[in-house]
């Protein structure tokens, strides 16, 4: 079954010839995502979770198809904008198990820009179902002036973190959520005051591995006792448990894939004697090695230690490298696939590649615009496809057009089929907003 599918997708288990092919038919840089190993990761997840509520981080990558991938899997949408709030509604709207109600969406405000909270609560008029999550009572107050008394979720901060890097470590962070300790107080308050108090929330951080089981236990713990004293003080109307997302995945092809029946385990052992639901909301794990990003080669020369090679794609493309120093694998499909012809003829130690090894970098005016230093890899070669892997999540959701550089265009994987997600930018688009520049205040999210 799709749940038995292996836990992860390593890069060289992609087809590279057909990859190749998407660079000749849709151009490069490009981002693939694979919606079939999205459904799988879902159901996996899912089926170690068999009673939780499975809400999906839109940020990790918010392509309506994915969306409404998640959504047809049965996952509810958390979103982070009301940018993410409005593709989420449009998404359920046309998904396959729509009712439209808005039940199935929470938007987390951090620090809500005036304009967002605006349009969050103009669409709750029409959705009523929807959750909106505050980490400040700030936030609270702010919702009332707007006439919000919907359905209330309290962000915590249990004062614990974990993550793959300190930039993505939130349990901790003095900008996320109320201390947990003011937890009860601020939620009595709230409910006196005719919000809908429904669940309590925290998220420790993103790309929690096995190792750091021991945190997640921790957390997990105190989330248990925080839902039991709010629960007790709401008298039996809390409802859920939301303990965030942050499931990690594996990038080096050492490391091994997280060890979901112990995360699970763990988080059912904590929070087994509250009586409301578990609610998770991961983003990576669901998409993350479903995609890849294709660049083409350019530029081949011998620096002083190395081979630097340039490619099409750079640090505005895929982001996180240069931000988290992130490891991502590479592989050169143009080789693979030459390497794979010339095993039929029997004929490999003509086209087979010497390993050397390479600096691969983008065409932005950073040192830090590097995919990877010095790494072995079959000698690249002017206009050689490259495939980056592990870049379905937090890839073209952080890229941008710094240089005036265009973002790139997304193609889906279904299947047999291929289609066009999202369009190459142009020049234009960059420049749309100075040319279009008449209204001083631009009222949407
Ligand atoms: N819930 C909340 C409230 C979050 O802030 C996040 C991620 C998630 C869920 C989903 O976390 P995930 O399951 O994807 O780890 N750009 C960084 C990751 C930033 C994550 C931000 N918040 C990266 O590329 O590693």
């Amino acid at each position: 079954t799709l749940a038995d599918s292996p836990a992860i997708r390593r890069l060289a288990d992609w087809d590279a010839t057909r990859l190749e092919s998407l660079v000749g038919d849709y151009g490069s840089p490009l981002y693939a995502l694979d919606l079939e190993r999205v459904r799988e990761n879902y159901r996996r997840l899912a089926s170690a979770f068999p009673d939780a509520e499975i809400m999906y981080a839109v940020k990790a990558n918010a392509l309506d198809e994915v969306l409404e991938t998640l959504h047809e899997e049965g996952a509810g949408l958390e979103c982070a904008s009301a940018g993410e709030v409005k593709r989420a509604l449009a998404a359920i709207e046309s998904s396959d198990r729509s009712d439209g109600s808005g039940a199935d969406v929470h938007y987390t405000a951090v620090n809500p820009p005036a304009r967002d909270l605006d349009w969050v609560v103009d669409a709750w008029e029409d959705h009523p179902e929807l959750t909106i999550t505050v980490g400040a009572e700030d936030t609270i107050d702010r919702l009332e002036e707007r006439g919000y008394d919907g359905r209330l979720c309290l962000r915590v901060n249990p004062g614990i973190d974990a993550g793959h890097h300190e930039k993505v470590k939130t349990g901790a962070a003095a900008k996320f959520g109320v201390p947990i300790e003011r937890a009860v107080d601020v939620l009595t308050n709230a409910a006196d005051r005719g919000f809908d108090v429904v669940g309590v929330h925290a998220h420790v951080g993103s790309g929690v591995s096995s190792d750091q089981l021991d945190d997640h236990r921790a957390f997990v713990a105190r989330m248990g006792e925080l839902a039991t004293d709010v629960d007790e003080a709401l008298e039996g109307d809390l409802e859920f448990v939301d303990v965030g997302g942050g499931f990690g995945v594996p990038y080096r092809e050492s490391e091994a894939p997280l060890d979901l029946e112990a995360v699970a385990e763990a988080t059912r052992e904590a929070l087994g004697d509250v009586d409301a639901r578990l609610t998770i909301e991961p983003g990576r794990y669901f998409v993350a090695d479903a995609g890849v990003l294709l660049t083409e080669v350019n530029t081949i020369k011998e620096a002083r230690d190395t081979l630097a090679v340039g490619v099409d794609a750079g640090m505005t493309t895929l982001l996180r490298p240069a931000m988290y120093d992130a490891y991502h694998p590479i592989r050169n499909l143009t080789a693979d696939r030459e390497a794979d012809s010339s095993d039929e003829t029997r004929n490999s130690a003509d086209t087979g590649r010497e390993t050397v090894p390479q600096t691969i970098a983008g065409p932005i005016c950073e040192s830090g615009d590097v995919f990877c230093s010095d790494r072995e890899l079959p000698a690249s070669r002017r206009t050689d496809v490259l495939a980056i892997g592990n870049a379905g999540a937090y890839g073209y959701e952080m890229a941008n057009q710094y240089n005036s550089r265009p973002r790139p265009a997304s193609v889906v994987i279904d299947g047999d089929d291929v289609r066009l997600a999202r369009r190459r930018e142009t020049v234009d688009d960059v420049t749309r907003p100075e040319t279009s520049a008449t209204d001083p205040t631009t009222a949407d999210a």
